[in-house]
């Protein structure tokens, strides 16, 4: 077994997070803090295992610096994961909060999804310091269409009444797509808000296509060319609500790190920015945050 030092990094309010998606299974998760992250959000996480979609599945556009993917959500599924999650809890440092984000597998019809979340929910209820219903991956057939309030206030409800079983207020947000934006955005944020949930993460991957061997593949882009349109959801949905707003999507330098928390931002996540900027990239804006605390 792997032995880890103390950390003496102090982690009190960090706002930097590690977006879903980089450690599905809870690969290396008591080792993320060592990288200045100060939450780490695992999945998305299916209630049963699935392998997602045939490789290749992720590109890297370096002139861009710019990620696509289309995973489709492969994960060992929600019992293996929680057993692991339950596993790192004791070693990560007091403060580091873990994130887990709730998906539907590919074969449940989006007429069953509610109870997809709340399955998988349950196996965290002991583990997980804040949930995430994802319904904004462009990989899973269908799940952008969960997007309204009419499909996602019910998710919400049902997820919530799972959470009651904990015993304890664990807070669920909502992960929404790049795309949504104007009156629909602002509906769905309202009803959303009514319904109870405790903030939102703005924003998934941008969906397209993109040509590999003369096919063109469907998924979604992600790093500096979402790196505008997430700032400005994040503008636009800050003027619907006073929810908190964890900003993702295009997070490739310090400044744009600062740029979000100034626009309101509760906490930032980065994924792509973290491949392209370098391991010690969350340390770098973490040290830059510190020394402009008082
Ligand atoms: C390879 C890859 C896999 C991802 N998987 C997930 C996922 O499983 N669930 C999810 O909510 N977001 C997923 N995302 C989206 C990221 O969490 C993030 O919202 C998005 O990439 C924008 O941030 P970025 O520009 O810093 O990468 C994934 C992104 C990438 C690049």
């Amino acid at each position: 077994m792997v032995r880890l030092l103390p950390l003496q990094a102090n982690l009190k309010n960090n706002p930097i997070g590690l977006a879903a998606g980089f450690d599905k299974n809870a690969d290396i998760l008591p080792l993320l803090p060592y990288f200045g992250f100060g939450h780490a959000e695992i999945g998305t996480v299916t209630p049963l295992p699935q392998g997602g979609n045939e490789r290749p599945r992720l590109f890297r556009i370096p002139k861009d610096r710019t990620l696509f993917n289309r995973m489709g959500f492969n994960n060992l599924g929600a019992g293996i994961i929680s057993e692991r999650v339950r596993k790192a809890k004791p070693l990560l440092p007091s403060g580091f909060k873990v994130g887990i984000n709730l998906g539907k597998n590919k074969l449940t019809p989006d007429a069953d999804a509610a109870l997809d979340y709340v399955k998988a929910a349950r196996s965290f209820l002991d583990t997980a310091d804040y949930f995430v219903i994802n319904v904004s991956s462009p990989n899973t057939p269908g799940l952008r269409a969960l997007q309204t309030p009419e499909a996602l206030v019910p998710i919400v409800q049902q997820v919530k009444g799972a959470l009651q079983e904990s015993g304890r207020e664990i807070p669920l947000y909502v992960k929404l797509a790049p795309e949504m934006t104007g009156e629909p955005l602002m509906k769905l944020i309202q009803a959303l808000e009514s319904a109870g949930v405790s903030g939102f993460i703005l924003t998934n991957t941008l969906g397209g296509v993109y040509i590999y061997r003369e096919k063109e593949l469907p998924g979604g882009y992600s790093g500096q060319n979402l790196s505008s349109l997430s700032l400005e959801r994040l503008l636009e949905a800050k003027t619907y609500t006073s929810l908190p707003i964890i900003s993702a999507g295009g997070i490739m330098t310090v400044e744009d790190a600062l740029k979000r928390l100034k626009a309101g931002a509760s906490e930032i996540q980065l994924y792509t920015g973290w491949i392209y900027g370098g391991p010690f990239f969350a340390k770098k804006i973490w040290k830059v945050i510190q020394r402009s605390i008082p």
